[in-house]
């Protein structure tokens, strides 16, 4: 199914969908994105993600054009216009971006007084299935995430370089994901997931310390913990921690809670998802349901 685009406020099929340039997002990376998906078809944990946007936006000085109302209102408004091909079964997928916007070359920002504002709608196809059946390796990659002090990887941004060459590694190696270090050497997360480890019962997670995104999947981790009778420490997490593990999982708005069993050539438990990921799992995706209510009908 093609994506639907909302440019500005205007709805345009994927291959009418135009920005200038002159956009600075698109001449220098100079923008904030959201990620976020349905269940039974409404945005779920939409305040969650249109709060990290506005603070993604704050960071680098640039003004969110609409209230959140009125975002809610534009991302339904792209969802509703694509064409309905199963309905009931569709999930959707959306990106919202949000670009410093059309200006003369150059970093200052006076330059552009209108930021650009697009919500990119369609289906939602992945991860497989196989992903939360059998679980995946991860690559532990030599691209090192972003220093706090540089791009802070706090920020939600569409200067995505070095997450893209992490993933270039892990993809050469054959791996569904790239797993980072800090500047200092300890564990921090992947190119586009939060990691957690499961060792003696005990549920851990670097902490935003480590410089790291602060996921919306992992913080929601942390309100379905005790639903599933567990809890989530924040401790920091070296290597060799997680080559010790009884198990490893990846969180992220689609990968959900994704059951991890090798980094690079190192087994994790005993190669197969653990208990306790397909726990987090189960009760993530009931308290998801519930979160969003029954599905639309007419
Ligand atoms: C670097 C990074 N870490 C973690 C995540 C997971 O965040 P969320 O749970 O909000 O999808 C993402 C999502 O794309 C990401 O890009």
């Amino acid at each position: 199914m093609p994506a639907i685009v909302n440019v500005n406020g205007q709805l345009c099929r994927e291959q009418d969908a135009v920005i200038s340039v002159f956009d600075h997002g698109f001449l220098y990376g100079e923008g904030v994105y959201e990620v976020l998906r349905t269940y039974q078809g409404t945005p779920f944990l939409l305040d969650r993600h249109l709060a990290r946007l506005r603070r993604s936006a704050g960071a680098i000085a640039l003004e969110p054009p609409l209230s959140d109302e009125a975002f809610g209102a534009r991302i339904r408004e792209t969802i509703a216009a694509l064409p309905v091909e199963r309905p009931g079964a569709t999930e959707y997928y959306v990106r919202v971006i949000l670009t410093r916007g059309v200006g003369e070359l150059g970093y200052d920002p006076a330059a552009c007084p209108t930021p650009t504002l697009l919500v990119i709608a369609k289906e939602l196809t992945g991860p497989p299935a196989w992903y939360f059946e059998r679980g995946v390796r991860l690559a532990l990659v030599s691209i090192v995430r972003n220093h706090p002090g540089t791009v802070n990887p706090r920020i939600k941004s569409n200067n995505l370089l070095n997450n893209a060459l992490a993933m270039q590694e892990a993809l050469r190696k054959g791996a569904a994901e790239a797993l980072m270090k800090n500047y200092r050497g300890e564990i921090a997360e992947c190119s586009q997931s939060n990691i957690f480890l499961v060792k003696d019962g005990r549920v851990a997670t670097p902490p935003l310390g480590a410089g790291l995104l602060a996921g919306i999947t992992r913080a929601f981790l942390f309100d379905v913990a005790p639903a599933a009778g567990l809890a989530i420490e924040e401790h920091t997490i070296q290597e060799a921690d997680l080559y010790a593990a009884d198990e490893v999982f990846i969180t992220g708005t689609t990968f959900e809670v994704t059951p991890v069993v090798s980094i690079d050539d190192h087994r994790i438990g005993n190669g197969t998802p653990g208990p306790m990921a397909a726990r987090l799992l189960a009760t993530y995706r009931k308290m998801a349901l519930e979160a969003v209510g029954p599905p639309y009908s007419e």
